[in-house]
Formats: C-alpha cells, structure tokens, sequence
C-alpha cells in the first residue's frame, strides 16, 4: 500500500518535470535576469533607454515589468523591434528581429507573471556612446550653424538644414555616417545633395513639412535608430560633384519639452582604386491619384538593368498612404524572383535594406517596382480619407519611389584618388615617391 503511494507521487514528479522540460530547457520558467534582459539588452536598448527615441526605458525589471502586457503583444505580433521588409532572418545587415524562439521565450514570461528571477543572472548593462562616430573620425564632418531648437508638441515635426561647406572639387566617398544631436527627439535623418540653385534662407535650414526631393535634391543616405551607415565595398565609390552643397532633413518625433539637437553628418572618402561608380536603378511614378477611401491602389514601375549587376541595397519611399512595396526581378530566362518585399510600409520607419550577400543579376532582368497604398480610414496614418491623393511634397501628398543600388560588372574606371581627389598621373608619381620615404 506505502509502496504504491511512493510510485505515484514519483509518477506525478516526472510528469511535472516532463511538463516543464521542453520548451524552457531548464527546469524553472523564463525569468528577467536569466532569460529576458539578454534579448532587450541586444535588440531593444538601442531605443529603449534613457534618453532613446522610444516612450520607455527597458534596461531594468523596474522599467520593463509595467509593459510586459504591451510588450508581449508587440513582439508576437512583430511590430517591434521596428523593421518592415519580409524574407529570412539575416537577409538583411544589422536585421533586428527576433527569432522564433525569442519571441517564445518573452510571451512565455509574461504568461508566467513577468518573473524576476535572481540579480545576480543579469548581464551587464550595455552602454553607448551616441556621439562617436560608428568607423573612427570622418574626413569631413558638416556641422549646422547653430543649435537648433525643436519646440515642444504633439506633432512630428521636420526641418531641412543646408550645410554650408561648397564641395570645390570632386570627390569619391565610400560612407555617409550621421551622429543625431538628440536622440529623445530625432526619429530619422535623410541626406541629400542639394544643387546650386537651391535657395536656402539666412538662418541655414528650412523648417516644415516637404521632401527635398520634390525641389530637386538627391537623397544618398539615411539615418534611423539602430541603423549602420552603408560603408561601399572596396573600389566602388560615390562621385560628389564640385558646386553641390549637402542637406540633411531631420524628422522630429513628438516631443513634451523643448529640446536642443545638433545633427552632424560625416564623410569618409575613398582612398585607392575606385573601379566602379554606385549605381542606382530609379523605379519612380509621379502620375500618383489616389481615390479617395481607396483601400489597395497601387502602380508600377519597370526598368531593366542594362548591363550585369551586383545589387548592394534597396531603399522605397512613400509618405503616410503607403501600405505595402515590392521589386520584382524577371530574369531573361524567364525565371521570377522577389527582390525586396515590405509588406507593412511605415513611413516612419523608413531605412536602406543592406543584402547580407549581394545578389548578382544578368544583363537584361526586369524590375516590377510596384508601391500599394491604402487612402481608407482603416490606415491608422491617414490623416483624411475623404481626400484624393497626389504626388506632392508634404507627407499629406504622396510619392512613389523605389530604388536599387548596385555595381556594374564589367566597369573599370580604373581611378587613382587620394582622400577622395582623383590625383593624375603625375601626381601620383610624386605621392608615390613620397610613400615609399
Ligand atoms: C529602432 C528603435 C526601436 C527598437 C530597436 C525597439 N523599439 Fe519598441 N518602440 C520604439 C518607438 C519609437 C516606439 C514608440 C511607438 C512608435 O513610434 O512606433 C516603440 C514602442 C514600443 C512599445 C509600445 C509602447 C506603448 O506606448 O504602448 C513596446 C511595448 C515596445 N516598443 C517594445 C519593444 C521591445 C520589447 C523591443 C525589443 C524586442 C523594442 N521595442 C525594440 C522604438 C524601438
């Protein structure tokens, strides 16, 4: 009789510890110290601390147990971290999504009340450093003239600031990086570069609701929490011509107080061989006219490569209506493929899509690049569904944009530049003479 008593409660034991075992691994539940504070360590801090772009601090169990509801449903539903193109995790550099397992992991915790766990488990904290630069000290570093204040509001809020600095000769650059004056209030930060003509008032920026593009700038780099600058591969540069000048449109999230930001930009050049000048393949439509309350428009555009290409990164951009983007490749034999797919555009979260490995293309492939947008009051950024939409420059109005940046096969510029300045042939006999001293 004892004896059966004994194997039952042994039997219940087992089957309690087999219960547990699979999912957590270990015998006890997911805990913060042990298991969590790992996964907000690397994926969540770079926004969520103290003086970081999102609402919430997640370093410790005190700041991060109040949301575990908020976080368990916008982790499972993959809305954060932030990031919107689809396809396997790693296609993309610096992707910051979690795996299976981790989102596993942090609803698991929540379901099981949030658990602390033991202090001396955490990891250590992780500390940044915003005002160093990510590759070293550029070779030119683009300052605004001033501070510049950004008053309190509920809104976003953008301004676009032309350097001064004339480039007064060409030069080959392989980065841009951008360090944010104020992380609490800059959302993202575009660089453009901004012809002659441009006119720019005394005071150096233009504040307000426009896309430089629309006035005829170039965008060539962006910047959002979290986001490497595009460093070239070796020999492959971008040209600035002499005359231009750069800009840099910052958008400003909703802010409670005043807040003082100075966003620099800097500048790497090229030093070597430059073979190949960056290349893009533009799949723009301005014929933009969105019914209103429409719910799936959507255009297309269809360019082809015209020559071998190794593509290096993607960017698309739309304003408040986009909903969806994709570039199709069609190869010569017929073959399809997705080039990029982001099948939840946000405007605010705009960013270059860097291929983990570049993705080499024939002579002759067709690119669909096709931009969706939903004009109904279902799209929570809507700001009026009664309105017919068109392209424009304020983020009301609408653009459509893709594009992609590659390198030609069999380019070979063959260009001996020095910090960014083609030197000729004689110059580069005497530089060459005073190497080898
Ligand atoms: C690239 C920056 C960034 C990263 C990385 C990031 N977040 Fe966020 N998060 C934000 C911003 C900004 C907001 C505010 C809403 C918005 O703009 O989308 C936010 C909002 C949230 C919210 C909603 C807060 C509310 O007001 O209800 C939760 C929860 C959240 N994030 C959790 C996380 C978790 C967990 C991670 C990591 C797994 C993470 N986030 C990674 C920037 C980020």
């Amino acid at each position: 009789m004892k004896k059966t008593i004994v194997l039952t409660a042994l039997g219940c034991l087992l089957a309690a510890v087999w219960a547990v075992a699979p999912g957590a691994g270990a015998l006890g539940a997911e805990t913060f110290s042990k298991d969590i504070a790992p996964i907000f360590r690397a994926r969540c801090e770079e926004c969520h601390r103290a003086g970081g772009v999102a609402p919430m601090a997640l370093s410790t169990y005190e700041q991060s147990r109040p949301w575990a509801r908020s976080i368990r449903e916008k982790v499972a539903s993959r809305e954060m971290p932030p990031f919107h193109a689809a396809g396997p995790l790693g296609r993309y550099r610096n992707d910051p999504r979690l795996t299976d397992a981790e989102i596993a992991a942090i609803v698991k915790w929540v379901d099981a009340g949030a658990p602390k766990g033991n202090a001396k488990d955490m990891p250590p904290p992780r500390s940044f450093d915003d005002r160093a630069w990510a590759k070293g000290e550029p070779d030119l570093v683009l300052k605004v003239k001033q501070p510049y204040t950004v008053r309190a509001s509920e809104r976003d809020q953008y301004s676009f600031f032309v350097f001064d600095y004339v480039f007064p000769e060409d030069v080959w650059i392989r980065s841009v990086d951008t360090r944010p004056g104020n992380l609490k209030v800059v959302h993202h930060a575009n660089t453009h570069v901004v012809p002659p003509g441009f006119k720019v008032p005394e005071e150096g920026f233009i504040a307000g609701d426009f896309d430089p593009g629309a006035r005829g700038t170039v965008m060539m780099a962006g910047w959002a929490p979290g986001v490497e600058a595009v460093f070239l591969p070796e020999a492959v540069g971008v040209r600035i011509p002499k005359g231009v000048r750069l800009g840099i449109q910052v958008h400003y999230a909703p802010t409670d107080t005043d807040a003082i930001d100075e966003t620099r930009v800097g500048l790497y050049f090229a030093d070597g061989t430059i073979r190949k000048n960056l290349r893009v393949l533009f799949g723009d439509r301005r014929d933009v006219e969105i019914p209103p309350g429409d719910p799936n428009y959507s255009l297309t555009a269809k360019k082809t490569f015209d020559a071998d290409a190794i593509i290096h990164f993607y960017h698309v951009h739309m304003h408040l209506r986009g909903k969806s983007y994709v570039m199709k490749l069609t190869y010569p034999d017929g073959r399809e493929e997705i080039g990029i797919d982001v099948p939840r555009y946000d405007f605010n979260w705009q960013r270059t899509y860097v291929l983990t490995s570049p993705l080499r293309v024939p002579k002759g492939t067709q690119v669909d690049f096709t931009g969706t947008y939903d004009n109904s009051a279902k799209n929570r950024f809507n700001p009026d569904p009664a309105a017919a939409v068109r392209w424009g420059e304020k983020t009301t109005d609408e653009m459509m944009q893709g594009r992609i940046f590659y390198e030609a096969v069999g380019e070979d510029l063959n260009l001996r530049v020095k910090k960014g300045r083609v030197v000729t042939a004689a110059d580069s006999a005497i530089s060459e003479e005073r190497d080898e001293r």
